[in-house]
């Protein structure tokens, strides 16, 4: 079974459905142009380049999209992923001004030459790749090498916990032309792990199965990781179309949305 983001069919694959799919999904069209821009904004200090991050960024659509919406700023853009097969195809489509580097949500530090950054966002579908605590340990920490500390933010997209027990197989058909659901295998490790395993098969030659892996931890468990790694929660999106300041009452509604919800952080001090 290939690791679909390693492929470069799968990456053109892939980069079309972005592109046709996500101006045709309400939620997602106003999280990428006014909530991610939100928390942008949110990190400008007067007369200072911004630099934004984006953690997975693939084949570079929602940093095509940032920068569109900030045309006259001076903001740096920077697009991260571990698989060259999307890199590749973002370079193909981006302009020289986003700069493309090869690395991991594990490791990062090390290829940013720009630092501090103000921004690090880590977009849809991109957290669950994470599937040990050491690796997720590891993304807190290149977090607090990188972002500014104060007022650096970190942004999160997630599948609430409801969703991630997704539908039993008969009923999760997907019909997109190149696109079939074959199998949904869902199991819970332990009260704080639900692995959602998606095997799809695309008709891109080379005809090939590939396998998904949603959430590997809950919300609850990662908002521990990071408050217990000294970062606090400032705001949320749980409604696609706002930003909300946090508050305790609203920590129910991030595990029990009925859309992805985005959580965003900040570090607490400097604790190099
Ligand atoms: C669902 S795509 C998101 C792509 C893009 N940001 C978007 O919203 O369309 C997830 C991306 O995360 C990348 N990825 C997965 N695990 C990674 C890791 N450990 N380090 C860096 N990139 C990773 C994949 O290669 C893929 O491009």
């Amino acid at each position: 079974m290939s690791y679909a983001f390693d492929n470069d069919e799968f990456s053109h694959y892939y980069d079309r459905f972005v592109v046709e799919h996500v101006p045709r999904d309400i939620f997602w069209t106003d999280t990428v142009k006014d909530v991610y821009a939100e928390i942008i904004r949110q990190t400008f200090i007067d007369n200072q380049q911004t630099t934004v991050v984006e953690l997975g960024c693939g084949t570079g659509e929602n940093l095509l999209e940032l920068q569109n919406y900030f045309p006259n700023k001076n903001l740096k853009f920077i697009g991260i992923d571990h698989s060259q097969a999307m890199l590749n195809r973002a370079k193909e489509k981006l302009n020289n001004k986003i700069e493309l580097l090869h690395g991991s949500l594990t490791d990062f530090a090390q290829c940013l030459q720009t630092k501090p950054v103000d921004c690090i966002l880590l977009p849809a579908g991109t957290f669950h790749h994470l599937i040990t605590d050491h690796e997720r340990q590891d993304l807190v920490n290149n977090i607090q090498q990188t972002l500014r500390h104060e007022t650096g933010l970190f942004a999160i997209y997630l599948f609430a916990d409801s969703l991630i027990r997704t539908e039993a197989i008969e009923s999760a058909t997907n019909t997109e032309d190149k696109f079939k659901l074959i199998s949904v295998e869902n199991t819970q490790e332990n009260d704080n792990e639900w692995i959602c395993k998606q095997i799809f098969e695309f008709n891109v030659p080379p005809k090939i199965q590939l396998s998904w892996q949603l959430r590997t931890c809950s919300i609850v468990k990662l908002i521990r990781l990071f408050i217990s790694n000294n970062f606090e929660i400032l705001f949320c999106c749980v409604n696609g179309k706002e930003l909300l300041p946090y508050n305790e009452n609203i920590s129910y509604s991030l595990t029990n949305n009925s859309t992805p919800v985005i959580i965003v952080f900040r570090t607490r001090k400097n604790t190099n």
